[in-house]
């Protein structure tokens, strides 16, 4: 989707005579929220919704183009002088505001920011949405899997669902996994919906707290009607996502996202070399691990956005050597192809065009 933003008479002017980044300078001595192109959004207000987790509304400008619901934003902060891109999922809560939902990640640059430093009045730059876990066109089930701060999206589809009233004509399930009850988010708002609506059905899975529930597993399928017309979407940690693929494998449609590269996925041994062209470099890293961070670890910053596989931003030509997908397990030895490094990992000596 495309649009259009007209430029006030100001922005005209200002953009005659300034580069973009100084017309912004003198627009924001103004109105902070006010940018000759930059989409741009006002904490308004927060609130706790979980163990540490915050909700923070936010004031857009005219730039910001929301997303449907399940996409995801880029958002970028400054801290300490240094400007961060994370990705979260927002949800619409009228035309001019917005609820960013964040967790605090134990080491998270971001997302201690956010949660300890960012006060009501602080400007966040936003970016153009994307992602491909949208509602889809049909009313067949549709089963929803999050773990963790994988619910923002889910919170996001189960809202757009209620609103258009979707939910009166479609079977929804939702499978949350937390650690406890405290961890969870959004909870009061999941069982109201399921109450109201008896098509909704809303399980709290609680991983270390009694009565304690087992991770994802075959069991899990019990919840789950009609699982081979089903629509399964999952939004967690990679483990998380690569089980649920395994076990809703018989489903219509299976999509998952993961936030973050479980440690499990680092369990292979060894070390293989990396060619880098572009820089003329050669890296060793081991495999196993997304070959984005252990370029990082070696003090390369590849471009990159999400870091979840699904922005494109990191995406490099493979000339030579083998892959394999740390979500899906995908393995890909075709030489010329194009790979995305923040979910793939080294199985052979590569080499790439960084
Ligand atoms: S960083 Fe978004 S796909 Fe890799």
């Amino acid at each position: 989707m495309h649009t259009t933003v007209k430029k006030s008479p100001l922005n005209v002017l200002l953009n005659a005579v300034l580069e973009p980044r100084d017309a912004d300078f003198w627009l924001q001595k103004i109105n902070p929220l006010w940018s000759v192109e930059q989409a741009l959004g006002k904490i308004v207000h927060k609130d706790q919704t979980a163990q540490d987790t915050l909700s923070f509304t936010l004031q857009v400008n005219k730039h910001f183009q929301m997303g449907e619901a399940g996409q995801h934003h880029p958002v970028f902060v400054v801290v300490n002088g240094v400007r961060y891109e994370r990705t979260y999922s927002l949800s619409k809560i009228d035309d001019k505001h917005v609820l960013l939902t964040v967790k605090k990640v134990v080491g998270g640059k971001v997302s201690t920011w956010l949660l300890e430093q960012a006060q009501v009045g602080d400007i966040l730059e936003l970016g153009q949405p994307f992602g491909e876990m949208t509602l889809p066109k049909t009313t067949a089930p549709l089963v929803l899997l999050a773990a963790g701060s994988g619910i923002t999206p889910m919170y996001s589809l189960l809202q757009n669902l209620v609103q258009t009233q979707q939910i009166t004509d479609q079977n929804v399930t939702l499978l949350y996994w937390v650690k406890t009850q405290a961890d969870a988010a959004f909870v009061q708002q999941f069982q109201a919906w399921s109450a109201q609506y008896s098509n909704f059905k809303f399980q709290l899975l609680c991983t270390q707290e009694a009565p304690q529930a087992a991770r994802l597993n075959a069991e899990h399928l019990a919840l789950v009607d009609h699982l081979e017309q089903a629509t399964v979407y999952a939004c967690g940690p990679s483990g998380f996502a690569k089980q649920a693929e395994q076990v809703f494998s018989q489903a219509q449609l299976i999509q998952t996202e993961a936030f973050s590269m479980s440690a499990e996925s680092s369990a292979e041994a060894g070390f293989v070399n990396v060619t880098l062209t572009q820089s003329n470099k050669v890296v060793t890293i081991p495999k196993g691990q997304s070959i984005l961070v252990s370029l990082e670890q070696q003090n390369i910053k590849p471009k990159h956005g999400c870091r979840m596989g699904i922005c494109n931003k990191c995406a490099c030509n493979k000339a030579e050597g083998s892959t394999k997908n740390i979500i899906n397990g995908a393995q890909n030895a075709e030489p010329g192809n194009l790979l995305k490094i923040c979910v793939n990992s080294a199985q052979s000596d590569l080499i790439i065009d960084l």
